[in-house]
């Protein structure tokens, strides 16, 4: 069943399906410094503890936000939105969406890893409550960036904020 927000006229939210990688895959190339392959985001449908979501605008894909449900801790594995759709509050709804999926399903807390230059990213999950807790140092490969681990300690307490 697909999900609406009131972010943007007409955005709403469906489960990864195969008809949408390629749309996903041209986002990923202009949003991701070490890009997921095909087959990683092919993984992601009915993944056994992965919960993925895909945002449209009537059919075009605007973006994408996954996350793994572990034992109590659903790790986001990613958030994308297309370049020419960003800071309309997508963004924010896709992970709201995630965080509020994680919540139905007794999760205790969030976490994530992010670039430590990330800004935009960075100030998206402190806007929605996650906390930086730790730097992994020379983390990512492509450019040996830091990461930034941060976690929203107490989901089952967390309710979503406003739209941005
Ligand atoms: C990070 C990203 C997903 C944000 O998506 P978006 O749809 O543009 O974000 P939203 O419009 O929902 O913004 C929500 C909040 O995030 C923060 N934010 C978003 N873009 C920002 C920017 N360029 N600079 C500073 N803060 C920013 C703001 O707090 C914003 O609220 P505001 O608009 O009321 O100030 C998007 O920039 C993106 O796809 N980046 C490339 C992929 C990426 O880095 N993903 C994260 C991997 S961990």
């Amino acid at each position: 069943m697909a999900m609406t927000t009131k972010a943007v006229r007409g955005l709403h939210f469906l489960p990864l399906e195969e008809r949408f990688i390629p749309a996903i895959l041209l986002i990923e190339k202009e949003s991701n410094g070490a890009p997921w392959s095909e087959r990683s985001f092919r993984n992601e449908i009915n993944h056994p503890y992965g919960v993925f979501y895909v945002a449209l605008i009537g059919d075009e894909v605007v973006g994408y936000a996954g996350e793994w449900l572990v034992v109590d801790e659903a790790h986001v594995t990613t958030v994308a939105v297309a370049p020419h759709h960003r800071r309309k509050g997508i963004g924010h709804a896709l992970t709201v969406e995630l965080l509020k999926t994680a919540k139905e399903r007794d999760m205790a807390c969030s976490t994530l890893e992010v670039r430590a230059g990330n800004e935009p990213a960075i100030e998206l999950y402190k806007a929605l409550g996650y906390v930086e807790t730790a730097r992994r140092k020379a983390y990512y490969p492509d450019n040996q960036e830091d990461a930034l681990v941060m976690w929203l300690h107490d989901l089952q307490a967390w309710s979503p904020p406003q739209q941005p």
